[in-house]
């Protein structure tokens, strides 16, 4: 059985009280997790210091949002691997729909981060998924496949070892609108084969390919019985503790 991970984007939400009030209440709704099951919390940058903190011991792990490509240098705004490291970061999202949207970051950029986030020991949440205007015009496919092979392209498969893929439809990012588990499942399924023609069955077979858009306590549960999604990139739901902890025991 595959792994499952759930991750909380927390997005540009909670200053460091808020943060601190939100992991007590995930800290004592969420003692003890299933080995398989990991769950990420990804709260802003300025938290990550303060979150690294309070989750010691926890079984809750950390990511950031975002991160920059370079080592450190004259970079104005930019957070380096190692700083987000140091805070205790193990995971860090890449190329979300809104860092693509409103910042302009393209599948080679995305690339770029994804390797240098694996040589820094860091495992990369790589994020593909298709406007509602390109699901319309008939061409997710296409779409999810160009995505993909960019942010995968010239990745090891020992690298792949630490790779999770995010399949977020930014139609349903925060509009409430679910892909329904069959239509996010024939996207899965599609990924999974797609990364088994890059490398191989074996390495496809225990990929982590994880849904987001819209998840909420009420739909988790049906998206997760799915055969090709294990687990979710959670937006909205995620900031607060009772629904967020709701999610990840539909996947326990
Ligand atoms: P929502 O769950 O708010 O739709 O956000 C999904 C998302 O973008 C997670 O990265």
């Amino acid at each position: 059985m595959r792994n499952v991970i759930i991750a909380g984007n927390w997005k540009m939400y909670k200053d460091m009280t808020a943060t601190a009030e939100l992991i007590e209440g995930l800290k004592s709704r969420l003692t003890s997790l299933p080995p398989r099951v990991t769950v990420v919390i990804c709260p802003p940058f300025t938290s990550l210091a303060i979150a690294g903190t309070l989750l010691k011991g926890s079984p809750l792990a950390l990511g950031a949002q975002n991160m920059s490509q370079h080592d450190e240098g004259a970079f104005t705004g930019e957070i380096s691997w190692n700083m987000i490291r140091s805070a205790g970061c193990e995971y860090v999202i890449l190329g979300h729909s809104e860092r693509r949207q409103y910042f302009g970051e393209k599948d080679e950029l995305i690339n770029t981060k994804a390797k240098k986030a694996i040589a820094s020991m860091l495992k990369p949440i790589l994020c593909v998924g298709e406007t509602l205007a390109e699901r319309e015009q008939g061409i997710t496919d296409r779409i999810i496949t160009a995505q993909v092979r960019g942010v995968l392209s010239g990745l090891t498969r020992a690298e792949m070892s630490s790779v999770v893929i995010a399949y977020e439809p930014v139609w349903a990012i925060g509009t409430g609108k679910t892909a329904t588990p069959a239509q996010a499942q024939e996207v899965h399924q599609m990924i999974r084969k797609l990364v088994s023609q890059i490398y191989d069955w074996p390495l496809a077979e225990q990929t982590v390919i994880q849904y987001g858009g819209s998840v909420k306590p009420d739909n988790a549960a049906e998206l997760f019985s799915q055969n090709d999604i294990d687990g979710a990139l959670v937006g909205g739901a995620c900031l607060k503790a009772d629904s967020f902890a709701a999610i990840v025991n539909a996947a326990k």
